[in-house]
């Protein structure tokens, strides 16, 4: 008899939702079989920490339960060739590795994968202004140019000329699933536009921009790709476009966590009254949610009040740093202009 090994018990309406977060975050076990009951579905995992499990739950209730999952057909897996498994992250057909044991990681992932054609290692961290990276080739073919696909839409992304990450899934479905279709959203550091489309896809109006001219370049491709209309795309610093939209969004989506807080005024000033605001920032775990205090007095300096609706870690980011969210609707008073 086949021994029993951990699962998530979860009802089949979330089961998809579950299995792509898990898979998402390196915890779905490929090695095994899902199986389901009329109301559930099982999902083999490896393991989760409580970050994670407090993202899975934040999607859908579970149950951690012991199950005879049957293992799937044995399939080689780089871990076959390596004795590890190596850690990296796929973009499109593009493998991202570790810089160090870069080739012989990449040779197990290429003769194990049919899908991954490239693979390539950073040589940077994400840096600059732009959020973006310097790789080198170590093999497949020479590019960093790929076609990605998320939530049925597609992605053109230059991993090099543009910031891209598709570690963000999960929490791009749970800003689609606050966003209703009659809503205006303004997406201030849109990126190739991975939040705004989906978004747009939606029905929501959207105002994405971005200053990178390479991001706006990829943004308005996959705007054309996805045959996505109801979106405007500006280039340039958000930090004055923002201002043309006084009292105008629904929501403002604040994806640049490094800095996010510098950009708190134009944000508040660009949200209806009663609007919300979703602010990401990097934070220490023993003072995840500090900014709270930086948005408190920057609504202050408007005479408006926050009303924090959500707040939760996005991923880990570094050792004891993570990249959070925190949700927060708008009071307007008499706004102070400047
Ligand atoms: C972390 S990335 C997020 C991109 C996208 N939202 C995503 O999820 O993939 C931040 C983006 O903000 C852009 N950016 C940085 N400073 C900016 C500014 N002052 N005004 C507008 N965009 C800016 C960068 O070029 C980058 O594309």
């Amino acid at each position: 008899m086949q021994d029993k090994s951990p699962g998530l018990k979860v009802s089949r309406k979330n089961g998809e939702k579950i299995r792509k977060a898990l898979v998402e975050m390196g915890a779905f076990d490929r090695t095994r079989k899902i199986c389901s009951d009329e109301s559930h579905v099982y999902l083999p995992i490896l393991d989760i920490d409580e970050i994670e499990a407090a993202k899975i739950r934040s999607i859908g209730q579970f149950e951690l339960a012991a199950i005879n999952f049957q293992l799937e057909e044995h399939v080689l897996c780089p871990e076959d060739f390596l004795g590890f498994r190596p850690s990296f992250e796929v973009v499109g057909d593009i493998a991202m590795v570790e810089d160090s044991d870069a080739e012989r990681v990449a040779a197990a992932l290429m003769s194990t994968s049919k899908s991954i054609k490239t693979v390539i290692a950073p040589i940077s961290d994400v840096e600059g202004e732009f959020r973006t990276r310097r790789f080198r080739h170590v093999a497949g073919e020479a590019r960093t140019v790929t076609l990605h696909k998320e939530h049925g839409l597609r992605y053109r992304v230059d991993l090099e000329g543009a910031y891209f990450t598709p570690r963000l899934g999960t929490e791009r479905l749970r800003i689609a699933g606050l966003v209703s279709p009659d809503d205006v959203v303004l997406d201030m550091f849109a990126g190739v536009g991975p939040f705004a489309l989906l978004l747009a896809k939606k029905g929501a109006d959207v105002i994405a921009m971005d200053k990178n001219p390479v991001a706006v370049k990829y943004l308005r491709e996959n705007a054309l790709l996805n045959k996505v209309n109801n979106i405007m795309i500006l280039e340039g610093d958000a930090a004055d476009l923002a201002l043309r939209y006084e009292n105008l969004a629904d929501h403002v989506i604040m994806n640049l966590p490094h800095s996010a807080s510098a950009f708190l005024l134009p944000a508040i000033r660009a949200a209806k009254p009663d609007g919300i605001i979703h602010y990401y920032c990097i934070a220490p775990e023993d003072d995840l949610y500090g900014d709270e205090a930086r948005i408190r007095r920057a609504a202050e300096e408007m005479n408006a009040g926050v009303e924090v609706l959500y707040k939760e870690i996005v991923r880990s980011y570094a050792p004891h740093r993570h990249n959070v969210v925190i949700d927060f609707r708008v009071k307007k008073h008499d706004l102070i202009l400047y």
